[in-house]
């Protein structure tokens, strides 16, 4: 059995887990987000010099907690894309240092995929196919998984513009509420109707592509109505009548998906599925439907090291090869698989450590 350090810095968690065979023995989370609250949005700089300040802590927070110690770790995995290069870099350089003195193999991995791993921990293994659906705040998208640590994923639709966590963020803002929006949004929209504005449920026309997500004209409707309102804005109703027009859309495009391709299972993950209303509303719908739903608990489905170490122990045990000590992030890296360029993109290392070169 090999205990996988994962390291997660792609935005401004700094998150640190450490997995061993599909089990969760410790982590640990810090986070820069009061940092950024003023600025309205993540300021990288701020941020990568937060995972410089929290790194070693959670590190050493996150093994006390799993009860072991350095000589335990057997393989290291850190975000090596995509998300702001400097916070990036951070995480990544501190993966080949642990890797290196540590005398492990290292493993650059996939944000996204990490995010679709991460449920591993809770709910055991993955089918052998699924559609997930991942929507964070960069990023939203329809996937068919297979094995995620040998097979290539295919996206099935992604977002054109914005993502739906960044909707939240920008609809927050608009509403004069603090970053990020999707938490205080989910929280206001409990004592608003969900009913009492019909924004747009963008892409979901007859002739409009089934599986792609545009969030950028649900924003500007928000915006609208909020410059048309005359008197006291009924901040709740807006609330909870954006949130409602994002979960019905996300949920009717994942079902379809799944009904589409004959498969019975969704992975529902990444920040948005922290919201209590795309969650009920999946709940619901795959009940509906007969297909079996995944998501993580609420914690795990932001950014954490949990999910690192997730992908990272999916790796080992598929015995895929680790990766050179001298990788580079990739700040915009699109997901084709678990590592960084996907399944075999001929960049792994051959021998156990691998080398700077
Ligand atoms: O996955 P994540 O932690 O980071 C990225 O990889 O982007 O997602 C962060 C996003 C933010 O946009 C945040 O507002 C949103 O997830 N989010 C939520 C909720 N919790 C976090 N959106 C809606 N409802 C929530 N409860
Ligand atoms: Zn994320």
């Amino acid at each position: 059995m090999t205990v996988v350090l994962g390291i997660e810095t792609s935005c401004d968690e700094t998150g640190v887990g450490i997995v061993a065979d599909g089990i969760l023995l410790g982590d640990a989370l810090a986070t820069s987000m009061d940092e950024h609250a003023r600025f309205g949005g993540v300021v990288p700089e701020i941020a990568a010099r937060a995972h410089l300040h929290a790194i070693t802590p959670m590190v050493d927070h996150a093994l006390h907690q799993a009860g072991i110690g350095f000589a335990d770790i057997g393989a290291v995995a850190a975000t090596a894309g995509p998300g702001l290069a400097t916070a990036v870099q951070v995480g990544l350089a501190a993966g080949k240092a642990y890797a290196l003195s540590l005398g492990v193999p290292l493993y650059g991995v996939h944000h996204l995929a990490g995010h679709a791993a991460v449920d591993v921990l809770e709910h055991g293994p993955l089918p052998a196919r699924c559609v997930a659906l991942i929507v964070s705040g960069g990023h939203t998208s329809l996937l068919l998984i297979g094995d995620l640590a040998r097979d290539p994923v295919v996206h099935l639709g992604d977002t054109v513009d914005d993502a739906a966590g960044e909707a939240f963020d920008k609809v927050a803002r608009l509403l004069g509420l603090p970053y990020p929006g999707g938490p205080v949004i989910d929280r206001i929209a409990r004592d608003g109707d969900p009913n009492a504005i019909r924004f747009p449920r963008p892409m979901t026309g007859p002739q409009d592509p089934p599986y792609r997500f545009s969030f950028s004209g649900l924003k500007t409707a928000v915006a609208r109505h909020v410059e048309q309102h005359t008197g006291p804005l009924p901040v709740a109703d807006v609330a909870a009548s954006f949130q409602e027009a994002v979960a019905d859309t996300l949920t009717r495009k994942a079902l379809a998906a799944c009904r589409d391709h004959q498969v019975d299972t969704l992975l529902l993950v990444g920040g948005v599925a922290a919201n209590s209303r795309v969650r009920a509303l999946a709940e619901q719908r795959c009940a509906n439907a007969g297909i079996h739903l995944r998501v993580p608990s609420p914690r795990l489905c932001t950014d954490n090291g949990a999910m690192i170490a997730a992908v990272g122990d999916l790796l080992v045990r598929a015995d895929v090869p680790p990766d050179r000590l001298d990788l580079s992030p990739d700040p915009s890296a699109v997901l084709r698989g678990a590592l960084l360029g996907g399944p075999g993109d001929g960049r792994q290392a051959t021998g156990a450590s691998g080398t700077f070169v």
